[in-house]
């Protein structure tokens, strides 16, 4: 019986050595540990043994099964730290040391992620649409189901102007003039209404390296006949895993905004570890990265859309916040610092 577990054990050893990432590891794992692994099949043959003999062998037989446990666990830490270390080694490396690339001109890193997305929306047949910095009261908030004096304006710090305007606090003060601009299309032809429109933001917030006065979005909606959910998930996945070059996994969770309804706040697999949890996503391996949901009816009859008919989703994409994830930028206010220092490094792209 001890030969048994030997042999065993030498096996494992030998297998474990072939073993170079997690599907063959988890593969070993069920081989050997699993309900109908080698080790619990070696464990049911004791039943055929004298009570002594069940003793030793019995021992042998637990030694044995914590050593390969102990081994995968190893194991499975050397992967995940080398995966780890292969995603670091991809990510685009920003050196806020490095002198300055001052023979050329360079695009600003969010001017390159919004270029991407909208090169994947245009593909899948959206219209980019650009809207003012300076919009009314409306536009903002009443348009979007956020009456005067409403709790949610809480929500955005905004800067008013002494003639009532405000700077947009959000890119979805543009939904109703997008939504009035296509709805003749929409009834008239049966084009769906697809659009983003990226833009500048403004917030009176108290500034960290997570945190600016003026950052960038981008809004998407899309409204025709049954559009639900799942269209939402589609587009957000395609274009996600189109900007960071690998299959993004998406998740959602629930979020409030008084512009739609269902609410949710949208979570990517995290970039680094994959969804496995490491420190950046706080072990969770999910990161948040794009508030969206389905539009408010109200939102719909402002836009002049009846929304019996008709139902969209819409979101809202930090676009600051996707290009400090791309470029692995950790301090947000570098961004907006007009340093070239920092700047000038993103050159290689389009
Ligand atoms: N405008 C919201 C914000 O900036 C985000 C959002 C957009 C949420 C679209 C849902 C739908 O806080």
């Amino acid at each position: 019986m001890a030969e048994k577990t030997t042999a065993l054990k030498q096996a494992f050893s030998e297998a474990l050595l072939t073993v170079t990432n997690m599907e063959e590891l988890e593969k070993i794992r069920v081989e050997y540990l699993g309900k109908k692994g080698l080790v619990t099949e070696l464990m049911q043959e004791m039943k055929y043994l004298s009570p002594e003999e069940k003793k030793v062998f019995g021992q042998a037989v637990n030694v044995l099964k914590n050593e390969v446990n102990d081994a995968i666990t190893q194991k499975r830490e050397e992967l995940k730290q080398k995966e780890i270390e292969l995603e670091n080694s991809r990510m685009p490396v920003f050196d806020l040391s490095m002198p300055p690339v001052l023979d050329r001109g360079s695009y600003h890193p969010i001017t390159l992620v919004q270029r991407q997305c909208e090169e994947v929306f245009r593909s899948m047949g959206f219209a980019i649409e650009d809207y003012s910095e300076i919009v009314t009261d409306y536009e903002c908030f009443e348009a979007l189901n956020i009456p005067k004096n409403h709790p949610a304006r809480d929500m955005q710090d905004t800067y008013y102007l002494d003639n009532g305007q405000l700077l947009k606090s959000h890119t979805s003060a543009a939904q109703n003039a997008i939504y009035k601009k296509y709805k003749d299309a929409l009834y008239n032809e049966g084009k769906p209404i697809n659009a983003i429109f990226p833009g500048r933001c403004f917030r009176n917030e108290a500034t960290d390296a997570c945190h600016e006065n003026t950052f960038f979005q981008m809004e998407g909606v899309m409204v025709d006949k049954n559009i639900s959910i799942s269209n939402l998930i589609f587009f957000m996945k395609t274009m996600l895993s189109e900007v960071f070059q690998k299959d993004i996994k998406v998740r959602l969770r629930p979020g409030f905004f008084p512009f739609v309804e269902p609410g949710f706040e949208l979570d990517i697999s995290c970039l680094i570890c994959g969804g496995e949890g490491c420190p950046s996503c706080k072990h969770s391996g999910w990161l948040e990265l794009c508030p969206c949901g389905m539009i408010h009816p109200e939102v719909l009859k402002a836009g002049g859309i009846d929304p019996e008919e008709y139902t969209g989703f819409a979101f809202g994409l930090g676009l600051t916040r996707l290009a400090m994830m791309k470029y692995g930028v950790k301090d947000i206010r570098d961004l907006n610092s007009g340093s070239l220092k920092s700047l000038a490094q993103f050159t290689d792209d389009k």
